[in-house]
């Protein structure tokens, strides 16, 4: 039990875990049933080009996305730079810089610019009225992210897009089970791309699917994604090798079936977040169901230093010496990364306050109510004393500023979001 600011590790007392917790462990799955399909895979001697597991994933992708058709990719940044490639995009994409850096990448790739327009504060995603804003006669596409999960205000977009004769697409990379007023995120965009990294609530190791209404789209995305292969007067780009191979295909199945408990689990451990801290002055647990039924990928903690006393990035350097990985998503927003440092835009400054605020805290399978109270109990300690822990770390000499060090632990590749 931590109760005076010497009992953090971040002033040398005993880390609160033995191992590292981390944003992003992948999520429990039958480990069985995975290994007879990659059996029968090895058994059918197809291991890629459109094999049975890939279909039948795409069957279950396109049916929990609510469309007809799905095409699985090799992961989602290569499935944007299809789906744009195949929609003939040149010029201008509207887009949130409060998003990983892959959607304006996916972008930029193609040659194209990405216009980055403020947030709704309440939500986290796109406004439509700042993406009518920045509407020129370049533009090409709107391009919504469903942050954290959240249904993007899909219909006020869609009337920006007619008004300006646009297609209107969706990063659906967080949103895998997501629906709103009934309708699964995945159907609300004229496409939308859907990413399984390992991180991600479901998993095929690496993966993505681009799921779509049109079939004619979709029949582009699908030849390009195989060298071009069958597209009516070839592409301008020949095309690429985005396939999903069915090793993959093997996995994502099986996390796919294992999508309800996960989603009840994270379900679970928010609720605990919630009781947890719900005293504690300026953190608030970010409410995601409030926008639509939320799939619980991701625990968001929002840190408002004007009243706890000390920043967002201290709470996570004190976290980090308790062996608790945090994630600041998204934080900077894209607009203040390179290569985008020096793009018009308007002013954004929603997105900064947000991406000022941000925590993401571990959840998922991997997660158990016990860490949950453990990792709250620092989070009020730092709470209780917040003026005296700045003070104390602002005292710490620089060099001696970062946590003391932590007996070695076997390093692990940082987790994406
Ligand atoms: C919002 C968002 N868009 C796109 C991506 C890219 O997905 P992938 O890693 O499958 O390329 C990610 C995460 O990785 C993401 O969080």
């Amino acid at each position: 039990m931590k109760t005076a600011l010497d009992d953090l590790a971040f002033f040398g007392g005993p880390a609160a875990f033995p191992r590292p917790l981390q944003v992003g462990r992948p999520n429990h799955i039958d480990r069985q049933k995975l290994f007879e399909r990659l059996g029968r895979a090895l058994d059918n001697q197809w291991l890629s080009n459109g094999g049975p597991l890939v279909q039948e994933f795409e069957q279950r992708v396109a049916e929990l996305a609510g469309v007809r058709h799905a095409v699985a990719t090799c992961n989602a940044t290569v499935g944007f730079q299809l789906l744009m490639h195949a929609a003939g995009l040149a010029g201008e994409v509207i887009m949130p810089s409060m998003t990983f850096v892959a959607t304006p990448h996916a972008v930029r790739w193609l040659g194209l610019t990405p216009v980055f327009a403020d947030i709704d504060p309440d939500t986290g995603n796109l406004d439509p009225e700042c993406a009518a804003g920045a509407v020129t006669p370049r533009t090409s596409a709107l391009l919504g992210v469903h942050l954290w999960g959240r249904p993007c205000a899909a219909d006020a977009l869609r009337k920006v897009a007619d008004t300006h004769g646009l297609p209107l697409f969706f990063d659906a990379a967080h949103a895998v089970g997501c629906s709103v007023d009934g309708r699964p995120l995945g159907s609300l965009g004229d496409a939308e791309v859907f990413s399984f990294h390992a991180t991600k609530l479901v998993n095929a190791f690496e993966g993505g699917a681009v799921v779509t209404d049109d079939a004619e789209l979709a029949g582009r995305v699908r030849a390009l994604h195989n060298f071009g292969a069958g597209l009516a007067g070839g592409s301008p780009a020949g095309g690429t090798n985005a396939k999903m191979s069915e090793a993959a295909a093997a996995m994502g199945l099986t996390s796919l079936e294992a999508l309800p408990a996960v989603m009840a689990h994270n379900r679970r451990n928010h609720a605990t977040y919630r009781t947890e801290l719900k005293d504690v002055p300026g953190v608030l647990v970010a409410e995601h169901d409030k926008h639509g039924l939320n799939n619980h990928q991701y625990l968001i903690v929002e840190i408002d230093e004007e009243i706890t006393g000390f920043t967002r990035d201290l709470l996570r350097d004190v976290l980090l010496a308790e062996r608790v990985g945090t994630r600041a998503y998204f934080s900077p927003g894209c607009h203040q990364l390179e290569p985008y440092r020096r793009l018009r835009h308007a002013p954004l400054p929603h997105t900064e306050h947000l991406a000022r605020r941000v925590l993401a805290l571990p959840t998922g399978t991997a997660v158990a109510d016990e860490d949950i109270r453990r990792i709250c109990e620092v989070v009020r300690l730092c709470a209780a004393r917040g003026h005296e822990l700045t003070a104390r770390h602002q005292a710490m000499a620089p060099a001696s500023a970062s946590p003391p060090p932590q007996p070695a632990s076997r390093p692990r590749p940082q987790p994406r979001p």
